[in-house]
């Protein structure tokens, strides 16, 4: 009852405040019941988010899937507010791991990824995770 009163209040000045703030905003109330204020998730549910989504963006394929796992696709979020909640995101929460080209992601980005269906949402994670892996091993190898 609590937060449900604090989100309102939140929402009450958020006209007033800037985009990171409505950011962070729509995180708490559309994300963090699940991921956690602090993004750490609930292992072995809800994966950690701090300083791995980085290692996303890193692959290929990690950019749509950060846009097409069911809790960011299907929030009742626009694709504009969606675009800008993932900026937000991956700097608070990631931002050792950005890629130093990174692009912040578009509303039109977004709404060319959410129209794709994501198939099997657990087994892209999965070769995106092994990517990762092949990847940091190529690093290691090269150094
Ligand atoms: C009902 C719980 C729930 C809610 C609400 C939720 N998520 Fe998630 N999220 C998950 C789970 C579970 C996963 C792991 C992939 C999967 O099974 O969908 C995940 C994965 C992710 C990932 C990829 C990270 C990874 O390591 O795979 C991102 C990014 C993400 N969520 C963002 C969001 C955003 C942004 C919101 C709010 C708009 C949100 N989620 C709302 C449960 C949730």
């Amino acid at each position: 009852m609590k937060l449900v009163a604090l989100a309102l209040f939140g929402l009450l000045w958020l006209p007033a405040a800037g985009a990171q703030d409505a950011a962070r905003a729509d995180y708490m109330l559309h994300c963090q019941g699940c991921h956690l204020a602090d993004a750490t998730g609930r292992e072995p549910y809800v994966p950690n988010m701090v300083n791995q989504l980085g290692r996303f963006l890193a692959v290929p394929g990690g950019r749509a899937y950060l846009v097409q796992v069911p809790g960011t696709a299907h929030s009742p979020l626009s694709d504009a507010e969606v675009a800008a909640l993932l900026n937000w995101l991956v700097q608070e929460f990631s931002a050792p791991t950005l890629p130093a080209d990174f692009q912040p992601y578009t509303e039109v980005e977004v709404a060319k990824y959410r129209a794709t269906r994501a198939l099997d949402i657990m087994a892209r994670r999965r070769s995106l995770v092994v990517a990762m892996s092949n990847q940091a091993t190529r690093r290691d190898r090269s150094e």
